[in-house]
């Protein structure tokens, strides 16, 4: 390359790179245009009218390169893909490292470390000073059940359908600290709030300090009456947190609704931002009491930047995570919600109608939106996900503990009807094997 061609490049990565702090963002310049057009016939038209327009959300697929896969992914709430201009952005953000990482990531890069802490904090409704950007669900709730000061003998209130990464933490909380960790056992589907809010209120004696709940439960898609169960842990003096792996980005709501104490998430879910990003919001007052996991000057600081001394991690995924906020909000939290719940509806509704097929999951709204538990009586979990993949290579995952059997089904934006038909055929014909 000669000189003027190197500063050409130089010149376009650097606009590339102005362009995603700024409101000329890939998502803008790619994806705007012919979402803007199919946008303006729709003006007015809700959500769950929405959900059903496929023009509409034809476009959303292109937007996705996974979308071209011949193997069906419907296992999108283990990890879900990016948008082509998510992955744009972070290929040029590498590029841009590689020429010098010590200067582009730290001295550039890293410069649209607090906007994005600005943008994260508006989508999830939250204070920007309540925000910390760290790499997973399981950092970001690791960081309080670790950091938090508990004496011998207090006691945690949890469940045994969250998810393993924090079960074990309190286990060894328990062991190390002789703290005691209840869990408690539920059948899901419950489609009753009263029911799971009275569970976690039965549970509580004078030594409970937290509860720690998940939002959407992993295994089967239940969505919790998390709003509910912060009410009335506030009520006997008890901390809650939530791990909101599976809604944020999936459920129109704002953490500051919830009430709640601490919130950790993935964004490489549902927001489908880059592998290996995730978030974690707690009320500001609490701070100061949380111990960072990472070393920290000054570790009892009220600055929430505190939990962020990672040492060196990939600032070009971090700086992803601006084109998938944009990307999500060029659809728009409620839409995407309301086309992901119908998504499930789709399939799930005339799953029922199929021989030997059992669901583990609600379908009322309010209990379950995208994630949904699949059986075929005859059939182990793991039989009927080989069956799946081997025979109509379409990719699930199959939920099996002493509580749960059922293959789970995720799907997402980019997800077709389709796909969801393919789906259907396949357990159709396996229903018939069995
Ligand atoms: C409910 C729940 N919490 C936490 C996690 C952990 O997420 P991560 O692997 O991003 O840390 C998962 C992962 O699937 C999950 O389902």
């Amino acid at each position: 390359m000669n000189k003027k061609q190197n500063r050409r490049t130089f010149l376009r990565s650097t606009a590339l790179l102005a362009g995603a702090f700024s409101s000329n963002n890939l998502f803008s310049k790619e994806m705007l245009p012919e979402l803007t057009r199919v946008n303006h016939a729709k003006e007015g038209l809700s959500p769950q009218v929405m959900a059903k327009d496929e023009d509409y959300w034809s476009v959303i697929q292109q937007g996705y390169s996974a979308s071209y896969s011949n193997i069906l992914i419907l296992n999108n709430g283990g990890v879900s893909p990016s948008p082509i201009v998510v992955q744009k952005a972070v290929e040029t953000y590498n590029k841009l490292s590689d020429q010098g990482p010590s200067y582009y990531m730290w001295r550039i890069l890293d410069q649209g470390r607090e906007p994005l802490r600005q943008r994260l904090a508006k989508l999830a409704g939250a204070d920007t000073e309540e925000i910390a950007i760290n790499r997973n669900a399981t950092e970001a709730l690791n960081t309080v059940i670790f950091g938090i000061d508990l004496q011998r003998g207090d006691e945690v209130i949890g469940c045994y359908l969250d998810y393993p990464n924090m079960m074990q933490a309190w286990k060894q909380r328990a062991m190390r600290d002789g703290i005691i960790y209840k869990q408690l056992s539920f059948d899901f589907p419950v489609e009753d709030d009263e029911l799971i809010v009275n569970a976690y209120k039965n549970a509580i004696t004078p030594k409970t300090k937290i509860i720690h709940v998940t939002h959407v439960i992993n295994w089967v898609g239940q969505i919790m009456p998390v709003k509910k169960i912060c009410q009335m842990a506030h009520e006997h003096g008890i901390q809650v947190i939530v791990d909101g792996a599976h809604s944020f980005g999936l459920l129109d709501f704002k953490i500051s609704e919830l009430g709640c104490d601490y919130f950790g998430t993935s964004l490489h879910k549902f927001l489908s931002a880059p592998i290996g990003t995730g978030m974690m919001w707690m009320k500001k007052e609490h701070i100061p009491n949380i111990w960072p996991i990472f070393s920290d000057a000054d570790p009892k600081r009220n600055d929430i930047r505190k939990f962020e001394t990672l040492g060196t991690r990939s600032f070009p995924i971090e700086q992803g995570i601006g084109e998938a906020i944009n990307f999500h909000e060029g659809i728009g939290g409620k839409r995407k919600e309301e086309r992901i719940r119908y998504l499930k509806d789709y399939w799930a509704k005339e799953a029922l109608s199929i021989p030997r097929v059992r669901l583990s999951t609600s379908l009322l709204p309010a209990y379950s939106c995208g994630i949904c538990g699949v059986s075929m009586e005859g059939m182990t979990a793991p039989e009927l996900d080989s069956a799946l993949f081997n025979k109509y290579k379409i990719h699930t995952t199959a939920m099996v503990n002493e509580h749960v059997s059922c293959v789970r089904i995720t799907p997402h934006v980019y997800t077709s009807l389709r796909d969801l038909d393919r789906l259907l055929e396949a357990l159709n014909s396996i229903s018939k094997t069995v």
